[in-house]
Formats: structure tokens, C-alpha cells, sequence
């Protein structure tokens, strides 16, 4: 196989070199295009463009394969937990016995919020979107600990990654109580990431509260699951934000802005608008699907930029929900409403020939809500499962000498010269 590609252009010729990934991705190399041609490339929504190398997450869309640091998806489901995935994701291997334990201990010690923090969710009305609230706050955090603005050595960055991973946690429950009317359960040091989640979420003020172990079994996996996906659209924001040199918290902030998107990380919350109302009888799902293929609606929680196969991440979740739905006593009617849209899908060519999928979306509405999480922190619960994602990306950019700031080129459509005409000359 050539180490470089011929490139035949109206006025010249130019070799580009060939770059194979350790998974035997091809790529071409233009890092030297526009400088030795004056050509750049236009690829709109950078479906054939790679933005950086990366070690953290390989993706094989066709064959439906997910590997974190080259470990399968549905081992890490299987025998992982949310915090050593964490550390897997973060430090490129598998923490041993004591390495566990630190990282367990160090998320624990830095759970809590800065009592100024606590009470500036008063002044947050109840009704204000949960993704504001995250967003927001991860930027306050940064307020109250100064010393992560400037990471300089690994010891800072762990600090760092160890209270924005265990924070952001703190955050969504807290934001959860105010539009409660709760007072905010604080964490408890006993309790495991997952356990203690739950706790500040659902204990009851004038209650005990011990987490049903099947619901930290799910949520354990459901953040698993959502803990990474490579060049997917938030990672990329935080990685672009983080190529300007800006600081841990900003990056991982603006990737809480980019995943509020309905075509990406909110995609849960308009899989259940969606089930819905079809069961509560908007229309039927044989009309439904008519209207998507004449594309007034669009099957949300389908279809999927790099995956032209199932996700296996739906996959892994559907299972989850039919052993977990039937534990929690839970019957809830949007499962085979769901089961019914998927079946006439994969058996419709609209689809097929479109190669659309469930994708990690699909069924995770439906898991959540059976556990108790109201729809509008189902992103909230994505952007705690991503956090160790985005955090290994950024540190990626940090780390790398060869690193610059991302400033993509564009190709200009706009009006060409023309002199500024006086406003009384204008009609
Ligand atoms: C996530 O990138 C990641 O890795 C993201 C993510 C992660 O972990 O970070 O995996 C998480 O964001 C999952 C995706 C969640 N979003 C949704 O479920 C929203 C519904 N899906 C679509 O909007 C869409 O499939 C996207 C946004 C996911 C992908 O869009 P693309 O790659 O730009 O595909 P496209 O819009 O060019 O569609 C190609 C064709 C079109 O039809 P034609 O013009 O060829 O006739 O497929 C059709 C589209 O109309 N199509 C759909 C569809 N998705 C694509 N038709 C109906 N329903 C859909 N859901």
C-alpha cells in the first residue's frame, strides 16, 4: 500500500501523504495543501474530515464496535463501574487495587459545593432548564477554586478532572431539589458515586433513603454507556474550546451547551416527547412512520452519523430495560411502543437503505424514567456520563506539544468588493 496519494488538480499535481491508524483507518494528510496549492477542502459537517489523532475511543460504524481504550463497550457494561471507566478513560489503562482507591477517595473528598455555590442556586428560578444550570455552574465551580483555572502538572489536571467528575454530580442533584422545592441533600462520604447520586437526588428531608441496588446497577451503566464517543459533536466543542488554551471547566461547560442539542444529547428527552404522543394517541405508529419517510417528523432517537449498524450501545440499553423495568415493578406502555417503531423500522427500506438504527438514545429515555429521573434531566444524566470523555479529550490537547488552536478555513459566498454608499444615497 503507497504511503501517499496522488491529488490532480486543474493547474498541478500534489502527493498527500497517507496516515494509517492502529486500526488500519485510512486517512489523508493536507496538513500542507493550502500552503503548497492555495486549495482547501469543504466538507460540510465534517462527515470525511478528522480533526486530531486520538487515543482515547475507536468507533468501527459499519461493524457497530465501541472500544474505550480498546476495551469492548459490553465488557465495560458488563464488569466495570462508572468511576473505574473514569479512570480508565482519563489515564489510558485500567486502575489497579490501590490506584481504584485513590481515584475512589479523591472523588469523594471533592463531592461537596462551596456553601457560596450551594446558595447561588437561589437565585435560580425552579423552572430554568437544568442544562443552563449545569453549564452555568461547572463555570462557577471554577469561580470558587481558582487554583484549576491554571492546570500546569499532572497533579493540578487530577485535582482538576477529580472535582469536575465528582462536582458535576453534586450539581445536578442540587439543581434538582430547587425546582423541587427539596432542600439539597449534602453527599455522603459512605456512599459510592452512583449511591450517593441518588441519594442527593431522592432522599426524602424528613426521611431515610438507601438506593435500590438495581437502580445503581443501571445507572452505573447507563454512564458507562454514555461516558465517551470519540469526535462526536460536544467532544469536539470541548476540544476546540480547550485548542485556545481555555481552562478544564470552561472547555467541558461549552460541551454541556453543545450536547443540549435535540440532535445530540437531548435527543432522550424528544425520544419520550415522541412515544408519548403516540401513546397517548396523536396518531398511530403506522401513520407515524409514513410521516417520517415523507419527513414531517423524524424518528428521533434514530439514525446516526458514524453508525450504519445497530449502536451497541441501544443494544446493551434495551436488554437493560427489559430485565430492569419488570425489577423496579415498572410496566411502562412507551417500551412496546418503542419495540413497535424499531421492528417496522428494520423491516422498511426507508430505513434500511438509509442505514438508520436505535441509536444510544432509543431506550435510554425509557430506562431513566422507570428509575425515576424526570425527562428534563435525562441530558443532565448524559453530561455526567460524558465528563470523563470530554476530560480525557482536553487533557489529549493539553498534552500535546503539537497542538494548535483549532481555526477552520471556509470557502466565501458573500458579495464581492463594494464602496460604502451614504444612508442618503440608499433606498
Ligand atoms: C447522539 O456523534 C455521536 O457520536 C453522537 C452520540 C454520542 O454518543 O455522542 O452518539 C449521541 O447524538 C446520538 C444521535 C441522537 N440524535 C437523534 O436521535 C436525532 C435523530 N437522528 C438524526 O437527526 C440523525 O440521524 C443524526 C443527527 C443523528 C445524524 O444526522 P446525519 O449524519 O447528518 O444524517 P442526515 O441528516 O444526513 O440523514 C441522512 C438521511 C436523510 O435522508 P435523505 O436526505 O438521504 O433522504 O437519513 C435521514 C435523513 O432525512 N435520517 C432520518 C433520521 N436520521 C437521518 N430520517 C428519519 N429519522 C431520523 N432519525
Amino acid at each position: 500500500m503507497s504511503d501517499s496519494a496522488e491529488l490532480s488538480l486543474p493547474d498541478q499535481d500534489i502527493k498527500l501523504p497517507v496516515i494509517v491508524g492502529t486500526e488500519n483507518e485510512h486517512g489523508l494528510d493536507i496538513t500542507k495543501l493550502r500552503s503548497e496549492t492555495g486549495y482547501i477542502t469543504l466538507d460540510s459537517g465534517y462527515g470525511n474530515t478528522g480533526s486530531c489523532k486520538s487515543e482515547v475511543c475507536f468507533i468501527n460504524g459499519e461493524k457497530g464496535i465501541l472500544r474505550y481504550r480498546g476495551y469492548p463497550i459490553e465488557q465495560l457494561a458488563e464488569k466495570s463501574s462508572f468511576v473505574e471507566t473514569a479512570y480508565l478513560l482519563i489515564w489510558g489503562e485500567l486502575p489497579n487495587e490501590q490506584q481504584l482507591a485513590d481515584w475512589s477517595s479523591l472523588l469523594t473528598e471533592h463531592s461537596n459545593l462551596h456553601e457560596g455555590l450551594r446558595f447561588a442556586f437561589n437565585s435560580i428560578p425552579p423552572q430554568g432548564h437544568p442544562m443552563a444550570t449545569l453549564s452555568s455552574m461547572i463555570n462557577a465551580v471554577s469561580s470558587y477554586h481558582p487554583e484549576l483555572l491554571n492546570v500546569s502538572s499532572d497533579e493540578d489536571f487530577r485535582q482538576a478532572a477529580a472535582k469536575l467528575i465528582s462536582k458535576v454530580r453534586t450539581i445536578a442533584a442540587f439543581s434538582y431539589r430547587q425546582t423541587v422545592g427539596y432542600p439539597v441533600r449534602y453527599p455522603k462520604p459512605t456512599h459510592d458515586y452512583c449511591s450517593n447520586f441518588l441519594h442527593m437526588m431522592f432522599s426524602k428531608p424528613y426521611s431515610g433513603f438507601e438506593a435500590d441496588p438495581d437502580l445503581v446497577s443501571a445507572l452505573n451503566k447507563i454512564l458507562i454507556l454514555h461516558a465517551e464517543h470519540e469526535q462526536n459533536c460536544s467532544t469536539s466543542t470541548v476540544r476546540m474550546v480547550g485548542s485556545s488554551g481555555a481552562n478544564l471547566f470552561a472547555s467541558c461547560a461549552a460541551g454541556v451547551c453543545a450536547l443540549w442539542g435535540p440532535l445530540h444529547g437531548g435527543a432522550n428527552v424528544a425520544v419520550l416527547e415522541m412515544l408519548g404522543r403516540l401513546h397517548a394517541g396523536d396518531m398511530n405508529v403506522k401513520d407515524f412512520m409514513e410521516r417520517v419517510k415523507n419527513k414531517e417528523e423524524r424518528l428521533m432517537g434514530f439514525g446516526h452519523r458514524v453508525y450504519k449498524n445497530f449502536d451497541p450501545r441501544a443494544t446493551i440499553l434495551k436488554e437493560a430495560a427489559d430485565i430492569i423495568l419488570p425489577k423496579l415493578g415498572v410496566n411502562d406502555p412507551l417500551l412496546k411502543i418503542a419495540k413497535e417503531l424499531e421492528e417496522i423500522a428494520l423491516a422498511d427500506d426507508y430505513f434500511v437503505s438509509r442505514k438508520l438504527y436505535p441509536n444510544v438514545d432509543f431506550y435510554s429515555g425509557i430506562l431513566l424514567r422507570a428509575m425515576g429521573i424526570p425527562v428534563d434531566m435525562f441530558t443532565v444524566i448524559f453530561a455526567i456520563g460524558r465528563m470523563p470523555g470530554w476530560i480525557a479529550h482536553w487533557y489529549e490537547v493539553f498534552r500535546d506539544p503539537s497542538a494548535r488552536i483549532n481555526r477552520p478555513r471556509q470557502i466565501y459566498t458573500g458579495s464581492t468588493e463594494r464602496d460604502y454608499t451614504p444612508i442618503e444615497a440608499r433606498s
